[in-house]
């Protein structure tokens, strides 16, 4: 089993497994030569071109993990949905889903026939990834897809989402089960043809209280993560400090932790039978050399040299960071031991 792997079970690793949310992206000069010619969908659908750019950090960086290369609506769009992908703003839906007769335009996703071209990247970067190098596949989790898809944008507050959410609890149950049988469907699918571990990213699940979360995401994803079976996971969410313990109760090998809680208090939170990800401040990234540094060891310090911690940011890397912390903080998280007599 590889360090990543390894960390997702709680065992002992020889160095602190690392990668990025977001490393496949702008902040590489590669990647960036890809984009030029080719749209964001327009790389997904093209599973050689989309494995390269997958593969790119793993070189580049020496990270110990490829995440798949694609959008959280890949799946979505693969059902028929008209998403755009707007650099700078994110995804928008010319027609958002806000009614019930909305809903009905969710139909199962059949992954070999619907999105054919994530099966065929995943054989292909398989194929050119050495076996210490773990494959990660993703999807988005339902709250953090159905508030694109009732927002139609991004959001900061997410009242249109909250306002179905309180004023169509029936309509809102039926669009959060039909986003969990298609995230399921679609990472068993990216299992079958080779990935490692998931990680469902509910990145604005943290605009709820825990009731809320309680009663209208948890069984959601609960849900997903049970369909999952042995398969290793990671859920990941931001903002979530008050409901990081519910968000575990959901389920997940491992919880993702963003920046604003120390690691080992977010770790008491979710308890010490689960691994973690996480946290350092992708912002810390922006400055210079010695603050990264700095605050990179504190993290790992509070980790402890305790089994099943797995280092990345609190979110995605910024895409102006420059590459040279990146690689050097993939160094020090790799060299790093604890000082005798602690851990
Ligand atoms: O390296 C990786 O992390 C793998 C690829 C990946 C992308 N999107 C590619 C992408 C992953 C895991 C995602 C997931 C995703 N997409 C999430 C969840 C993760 C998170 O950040 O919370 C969300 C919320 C989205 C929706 C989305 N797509 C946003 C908010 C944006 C940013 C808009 C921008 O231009 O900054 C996108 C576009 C997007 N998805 C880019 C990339 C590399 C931007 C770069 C580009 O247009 O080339």
């Amino acid at each position: 089993m590889n360090r990543l792997l390894r960390a997702c079970a709680l065992q002992p690793v020889d160095r602190t497994p690392v990668w990025f949310m977001r490393q496949a992206g702008r902040v590489l000069p590669e990647y960036r030569a890809v984009r030029q010619k080719n749209d964001l969908l327009a790389i997904t659908h093209q599973p050689e071109l989309c494995a390269e750019v997958t593969l790119q950090p793993v070189r580049r960086l020496g990270v110990d993990a490829a995440i798949l290369f694609a959008d959280i609506m890949t799946p979505l769009i693969g059902i028929g949905l008209e998403v755009d992908i707007i650099e700078h703003a994110g995804p928008v839906l010319s027609s958002p889903i806000r009614t019930a007769e909305d809903v009905r335009r969710l139909r199962a996703l059949e992954p070999e026939q619907d999105v054919p071209f994530v099966i065929e990247t995943i054989r292909l970067v398989r194929q050119q990834l050495p076996p210490e190098i773990a494959l990660i596949g993703f999807a988005g989790a339902p709250f953090t897809l159905a508030s694109y898809l009732v927002e139609g944008k991004s959001s900061r507050t997410f009242d249109k989402t909250k306002r179905l959410m309180y004023t169509e609890p029936d309509v809102w149950g039926e669009l959060m089960s039909r986003l969990a049988d298609i995230a399921a469907a679609y990472l068993r699918a990216q299992v079958a043809a080779g990935v490692q571990v998931v990680q469902l990213f509910d990145s604005w699940v943290g605009c709820l209280s825990s009731d809320d979360y309680c009663r209208y995401v948890q069984p959601y994803s609960r849900r997903i993560f049970e369909a999952l079976g042995d398969a290793p996971s990671i859920h990941f969410g931001t903002d979530t400090g008050w409901i990081l313990p519910d968000m575990a109760q959901a389920g997940g090998s491992v919880i993702g932790l963003d920046w604003r809680a120390p690691l080992d208090q977010g770790w008491a939170c979710v308890g010490h039978d689960r691994a973690v990800q996480g946290n350092l401040d992708p912002a810390v990234l922006l400055g210079p050399w010695p603050e990264v540094e700095v605050a990179a060891r504190r993290v790992l310090e509070r980790a402890g040299g305790r089994p099943g911690h797995i280092f990345n940011l609190g979110h995605g890397l910024h895409p102006e960071t420059p590459l040279d912390n990146i690689v050097r903080l993939v160094e020090l998280v790799h060299n790093f031991s604890l000082p005798p007599g602690e851990g």
